[in-house]
């Protein structure tokens, strides 16, 4: 056990990456999400990119085994990180259990207790070097890296910013009265609500600003420009919808990031979802050539060399058909994880934790020697 467990910590440390959070203040932001302030129990400075998340293991299994969770980061001070949890109920009309780990936060964390994470890290990161005007654009609590990141843009007051935000209603809406405050303070902030099911409440003391859903018509007329840079996260059905309005609307797919909350799918042109026997498949031992190394999937029969413009195994074997597990693809689910049967691969970056054994995670892992994978 670490040195760092105390009386209130609830899982050791794992890994020298992780960091014990004391949880110094929890507030209901709506019906169904709070937020949890962490201060790290080390001393030391806190550096995070807007967009990044934290990966908590706590013990929230059936029998108080650990479960591993990523939360995005929604906000911070000079001591203290924020984050904002959904309390994910069984879908309506199942019997299933609720979220594990967003009821341990709701419902058994408490303030003063210590909590164990990895992070920050992640790929859905705000660029701060560019002064592009930028859209973000959320559903649900998909709000939450989102709103480190206008935080950020108010602060810098550079970029010429929209918010849009979609959810149900000012029941479940949280954090709306803090990005109101933000944007009269700052004047390159501009926040737009859409309630699908706006109460009387909403109606009444006008907490929103369109009834319905986001529509192609209502971005043309937020965006009067076509130069955004676009951040997107929310619902997988969201994000599909808003991806596919957004490359009507003539963006350039290159301009659109985005951020599932769950598996990290690739968003695809509708119709163009690529199964496994229509892509690469063709190419099959056709490629060998003498400067990279020969990547074999053992269990598949593919053979060919690695292509060094991908950024990792993961999305090379997916090139070439395949459909490894996978979540997080950034090192810290452990969900790809890959019996390397013979030859040498390298971290392009650090994962959480490396596998042991002649396992890796090949969502951050590329070839040095040929190798042959267990796929
Ligand atoms: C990069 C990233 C950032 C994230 N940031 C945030 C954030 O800022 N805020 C946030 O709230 N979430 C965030 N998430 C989502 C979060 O990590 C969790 O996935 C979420 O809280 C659900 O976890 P859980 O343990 O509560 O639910 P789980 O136990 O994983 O269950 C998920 C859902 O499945 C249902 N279910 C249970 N059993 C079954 C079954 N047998 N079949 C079908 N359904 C079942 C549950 O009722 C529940 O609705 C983020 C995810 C990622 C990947
Ligand atoms: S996909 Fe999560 S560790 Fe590789």
């Amino acid at each position: 056990m670490n040195a760092l467990t105390s009386a209130h910590q609830l899982v050791p440390i794992s890994s020298p990456a992780m960091r014990a959070f004391r949880v110094t203040r929890i507030v209901n932001e709506s019906s169904i999400i709070k937020s949890f302030w962490l201060k790290p129990q080390s001393e030391e400075t806190l550096n995070f990119v807007p967009g990044e998340y934290l990966v908590f293991e706590v013990p929230a299994g059936p029998n108080g085994e650990t479960l591993k969770r990523e939360y995005s980061i929604s906000g911070s001070t000079d001591e203290q990180l924020r984050v904002s949890i959904k309390l994910e109920e069984s879908p309506n009309g199942t019997t299933y259990p609720d979220g594990l780990v967003s009821t341990y936060f709701h419902k058994s964390l408490k303030e003063n207790d210590v909590v164990c994470a990895f992070g920050p890290t992640g790929k859905f990161l705000l660029d701060r070097n560019s002064d592009r005007p930028v859209v973000l654009l959320s559903g649900g609590v998909g709000q939450t890296p989102l709103i480190a990141m206008a935080h950020d843009l108010a602060q810098r007051g550079t970029c010429q910013t929209q918010i849009i935000h979609a959810c149900e209603n000012g029941e479940v809406h949280a954090l709306r009265d803090e990005l109101v405050a933000l944007c009269e303070a700052a004047d390159n902030l501009d926040v737009h609500f859409v309630y699908r099911t706006p109460t009387q409440n909403d109606k009444t003391n006008k907490r929103f600003d369109s009834e319905g859903v986001v529509t192609k018509a209502l971005l043309q007329t937020l965006l009067p420009v076509d130069d955004y840079t676009f951040y997107l996260c929310g619902p997988g059905p969201f994000m599909q919808a808003m991806f596919e309005l957004l490359l009507e609307l003539g963006i350039a797919e290159e301009r659109i990031n985005y951020e599932f909350f769950g598996p990290a799918t690739v968003l695809k042109r509708s119709g163009t979802n690529a199964t496994q026997s229509e892509t690469k498949r063709d190419s099959v031992m056709a490629t060998s050539n003498d400067t990279q190394p020969i990547v074999k999937f053992g269990k598949s029969g593919i053979e060919v060399a690695w292509d060094p413009s991908l950024e990792n195994l993961l999305d090379f074997a997916e090139e070439h058909g395949l459909m490894p597990d996978f979540s997080c693809r950034a090192g810290t689910c452990d969900s790809c994880k890959t019996k390397l049967l013979s030859g040498e691969t390298e971290y392009i970056s650090e994962p959480m934790e490396r596998p042991a054994g002649d396992d890796i995670l090949i969502c951050c892992s590329a070839p040095t020697k040929n190798i042959t994978l267990d796929l």
